[in-house]
Order: C-alpha cells, then structure tokens, then sequence
C-alpha cells in the first residue's frame, strides 16, 4: 500500500504576490485554516502516513503549522479554552509524521520530487501538488481511488481533468486512445507538458495527483531539464511509459487551482458555503451581494 506522499511546496508562488511575498502561498487561509492543510487531509483520507515536505528556508511557517506549539497549548490550557485547545492539537491524526526535506535550488517539479529520494527508499509514493484543491463529494476521494488500482495492478496513476483547449500550455497533457470516464483510469499513450495550444495530443491536463513507483526516482536522476528549462517530472513520466504502465486517471472531484487568485476566490466561495459552521450565514451574505 502506498504511505508516503511528497508535497513540493519550496515553489515561490509568483503568482500569488504580494501576498505571498513574506508568507508561504500555502499558509494563505481557504475560510479559517491553510491552504496545505486541505491537500494534507485529502492525503491523509486516502491512508497516507506519511507526509514529506520539499520546502525552502522562507517556508517554516508550513512545518510550523503540522507541530505542536507548547506555549500556546499552555496558554489556552490555563484559560480553560479547550475547543480552541483541540482545534490546534487535532489538525493531524497522531498516527501521521510530517517530515521535511530541502530543495536547495529551483530547477523544477521533478528535481523538487528527487529530493525526496532518501525519505521514499524503495517505497512508491504519491506526489500531490499544494496549488491545486481536489473537492471531493465522495466518502472515498479520488486519490484513495487512485492507490487502490495502483496496489492491484501496480499501473501508475495520473490524475486528470478536462481542460478547455486554449489553456492546454498550461498544464501537463496526456495522450490516451479514448477518455476515461470519470472514477476511472485508462492506459497512456503519451504526456507532454505544456505543449503549444493547436499541438496537444488531447485536452486532458494533469491536476497534480501522481501514484508513481520508486523507480521513478532513478529515471528522474536522468532527466535532462525539459520545458521552461526545468526537471520535468511529466518527463520521467513519459520515460517509465516506455517499459511501465501508465494510467490516466479521470477524476470525479472538482478542482480549484488555488496558486492562482481568481482560482483562490473560487475556492474560499465553495469552501465558505460549504463549512459546517459558517457556510450558512456565508451563504447569505453572498445572496445579499448579489442583490
Ligand atoms: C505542474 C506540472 C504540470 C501540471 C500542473 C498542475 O506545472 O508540471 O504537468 O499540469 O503542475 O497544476 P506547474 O503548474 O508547476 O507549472
């Protein structure tokens, strides 16, 4: 079974200043807790133990947030608040270990992804990008799906969406003979990553959810660098293609890409309605703009 998840998260977020000029894109707030912290319990759903963090030096704040804060346990301890008390302390079941590891340098997904290597072992892992928010309406969620076809047929899984044409070079793109229908996975031809718009070999992009086997690991130690003259993790991809299985899988959850801001409102708005304590009266407030 698959265990361990690599979560790069050394990535500057450009896209996200000023916001995220002094704090990590990750840590900005969906509603009342970080962005990570989602990715983190889709992970955890799906039976990951391990969480491995490919951080930089400006981002502590991220580790910071999965350990525990003596002082302030102490002080809402001595005030008798112990909603808040359990709030802190739960945010991880225990059985979870968050572990973090250096991408000294920014040369790319992939190489953020070998940096792992060490943590891994022989062990396959999943890969989840922190930008991207997967919803999922069901009890087990798309990665849980996922890790279960990758443990019966040991085929790597590559979570996929549609994505309207003209935003094709955005994304990693897949080639397979007919589309998945969603829930399901359906073996690859090809991946590309950001082809031009009019050259794509379909317009089913790659989400940032990844089940990959750890050989992937060597075929990554010999990929040259690829698009944007960066280690292309969708380039080991389609190395291991030519002796391995590769699936696409489709996904049935919903996306929100939250690196990027309109993206990130999108997200706060469905998160918002949907939060057991306050989606009501948020819901109100956004029928009450409306008007
Ligand atoms: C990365 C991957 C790309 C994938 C995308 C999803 O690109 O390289 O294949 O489609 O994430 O968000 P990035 O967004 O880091 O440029």
């Amino acid at each position: 079974m698959i265990k361990k998840a690599i979560l790069p998260v050394a990535g500057l977020g450009t896209r996200f200043l000023p916001a995220s000029k002094s704090i990590p894109k990750e840590m900005v707030t969906v509603v009342d807790r970080p962005a990570i912290e989602y990715v983190v319990r889709e992970a955890v759903a799906a039976g990951i133990e391990q969480i491995i963090l490919v951080t930089h030096s400006s981002k502590v704040s991220i580790e910071n947030y999965f350990d525990r804060n003596f002082e302030l346990e102490t002080t809402l301890e001595q005030k008798k608040k112990f909603d808040l008390l359990k709030e802190i302390t739960e945010i991880l079941p225990p059985h979870i270990s968050v572990v973090s590891v250096r991408q000294p340098q920014p040369l790319g997904l992939g190489h953020a992804v070998l940096c792992a290597k060490s943590v891994v072992g022989n062990n396959d892992f999943a890969v989840l990008l922190p930008d991207v928010l997967v919803k999922d309406t069901d009890t087990k969620n798309d990665l849980a799906l996922m890790i279960e076809r990758f443990s019966a047929s040991q085929a790597s899984q590559i979570m996929v969406e549609a994505v309207p044409d003209h935003l094709v070079d955005q994304y990693g793109i897949v080639d397979v003979e007919q589309s998945p229908a969603e829930g399901q996975s359906t073996v690859m031809q090809g991946i590309v990553e950001k082809p031009a718009v009019g050259t794509a070999p379909s317009n089913l992009s790659v989400v940032g959810r990844y089940v990959l086997p750890a050989k992937i690991m060597q075929l990554l130690e010999q990929t040259p660098k690829g698009a944007g003259n960066e280690i292309q993790l969708t380039d080991a991809i389609a190395t291991l293609r030519k002796t391995d299985v590769v699936e696409a899988y489709r996904m049935k959850g919903r996306t929100f890409d939250c690196g990027s801001k309109i993206g990130y409102l999108k997200a706060v708005l469905h998160y918002g309605v949907g939060h057991p304590k306050l989606g009501a009266e948020f819901k109100a407030l956004i029928q009450e703009l409306e008007l």
